[in-house]
């Protein structure tokens, strides 16, 4: 009896090595994935980017001589297909941070939000009022030292969760953005009224490649790059009613 009862909980604790080595392979598979992709990544992108530079470049040179109206108009699609795929190679490039220097410097976190709110107004002000969605932002600076960081990352982190922010407000509303300090930490909140986020998309939230926006976005908008020191993942509240707030 003694016995059978020590094979049933061996039994059991192989159960769950069991279980515990199948998660720990997947994760292993997955991390083998991403960085295969990677070095893909770097490779095509940089030969990508000089395709893309010729149709630029000779575009504009076309732009110089073609004269009648409906070529010039169809010219410049191209121009602007070609700087679109310029700008996605871009972001593939700065995921693997690739081109990076250290671009460390005493930031001030006031100055990032200011920067993306100018950055960000066409996109988030006046395109959504044209469909008839107000939205409005309110920074509320704190008295903050600065830190150390990378500004260009900083504001591109805090453009794609303005924008995400707006993405999720089909009603329009008010988005906040503040900043505050402990004795240690600077910190950053973002809060938007909008739709809010399901429980099952908060566990993919900072995934890379993780959307649930259709095939026309990236899903890289809140990915962690790899090598991020500008910014700690950050954490998000869960939702009190609809409001959603990243610090
Ligand atoms: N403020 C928000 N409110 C509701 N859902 C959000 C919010 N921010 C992010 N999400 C959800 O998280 C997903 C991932 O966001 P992420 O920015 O990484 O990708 P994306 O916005 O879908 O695409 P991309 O930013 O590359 O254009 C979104 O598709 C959306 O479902
Ligand atoms: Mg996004």
């Amino acid at each position: 009896m003694i016995l059978e009862e020590r094979v049933q909980e061996r039994t059991r604790h192989l159960k769950v090595a069991n279980a515990e080595l199948h998660r720990t392979r997947s994760t292993l598979i997955q991390s083998e994935r991403l960085s295969a992709l990677g070095q893909m990544a770097s490779g095509v992108t940089h030969d990508f980017n000089n395709t893309l530079a010729g149709i630029m470049g000779n575009t504009q040179l076309m732009l110089q001589h073609v004269k009648d109206e409906d070529s010039r108009q169809r010219l410049r699609a191209v121009e602007l297909a070609a700087r679109d795929g310029a700008v996605n190679v871009k972001r593939i490039q700065e995921f693997n941070r690739i081109n990076k220097t250290d671009e460390m410097a005493p930031t001030d976190i006031n100055d990032i939000i200011a920067a993306t709110l100018e950055v960000t107004s066409p996109l988030r002000k006046d395109l959504p009022q044209r469909e008839g969605r107000t939205i409005t932002a309110t920074p509320r600076y704190g008295d903050i030292p600065p830190i150390m960081g990378d500004p260009a990352d900083l504001r591109e982190v805090l453009t794609n969760i303005v924008l995400n922010a707006v993405d999720a407000m089909p009603e329009g509303g008010d988005i906040t953005i503040s900043s505050w300090c402990t004795d240690e930490r600077v910190f950053l909140g973002i809060t938007d009224p909008g739709v809010g986020i399901p429980s099952a998309v908060l566990d993919k939230l900072f995934d890379p490649f993780f959307s649930t926006k259709g095939p026309g976005n990236s899903g890289l908008g809140l990915r962690v790059p790899p090598d991020s020191r500008s910014f700690r993942r950050p954490g998000i509240q869960q939702p009190a009613y609809r409001q959603n707030d990243v610090v």
